[in-house]
């Protein structure tokens, strides 16, 4: 373990103490809660889209988990402001392991894409790809 991955555990803690974009928004466009089937963990994102619908505008999120699913959600808030959907869309695993910056042990990767696979759950939601009925959350690990 280096420098550079305890910058990292310090980055996630921060997070998890002082996550960005904590709350709520008043009339978002979406929002869309799931679990964490292997803890039972929720995460709930509100989405903005800007005017044609096509970017992100804003996001709050709020839950209760780990330090490691609520510092991913809180680093993926900073991250999806601004961002087209499409890229929204297409964040991998990968993605999110990157944004962390540790390894993540294969039992912790459903905490750290929870955020994002609501995120990405609700604007299927919104577009009328996914049924809202299905649950589907943290699913594909
Ligand atoms: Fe529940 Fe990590 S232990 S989200």
């Amino acid at each position: 373990m280096g420098l550079g991955s305890d910058m990292y555990r310090q980055q996630i803690l921060d997070h998890y103490k002082n996550p960005r974009n904590y709350g709520e928004l008043e009339d978002p466009d979406f929002t869309h809660v799931g679990e964490n089937p292997s803890c039972g963990d929720t995460i709930r994102m509100d989405v903005d889209l800007d005017d044609d619908g096509e970017t992100v505008e804003a996001v709050r999120f709020t839950g209760d988990g780990c330090a490691i699913s609520m510092a991913s959600a809180s680093m993926l808030s900073e991250r999806l402001h601004g961002m087209p959907v499409e890229e929204l869309d297409a964040l991998d695993t990968d993605d999110v392991t990157e944004m962390l910056g540790v390894d993540i042990s294969p039992m912790r990767v459903k905490c750290a894409v929870l955020g994002r696979q609501v995120a990405q759950d609700g604007a299927k939601i919104h577009r009328g790809e996914l049924d809202p009925d299905e649950d589907r959350t943290v699913t594909e690990e």
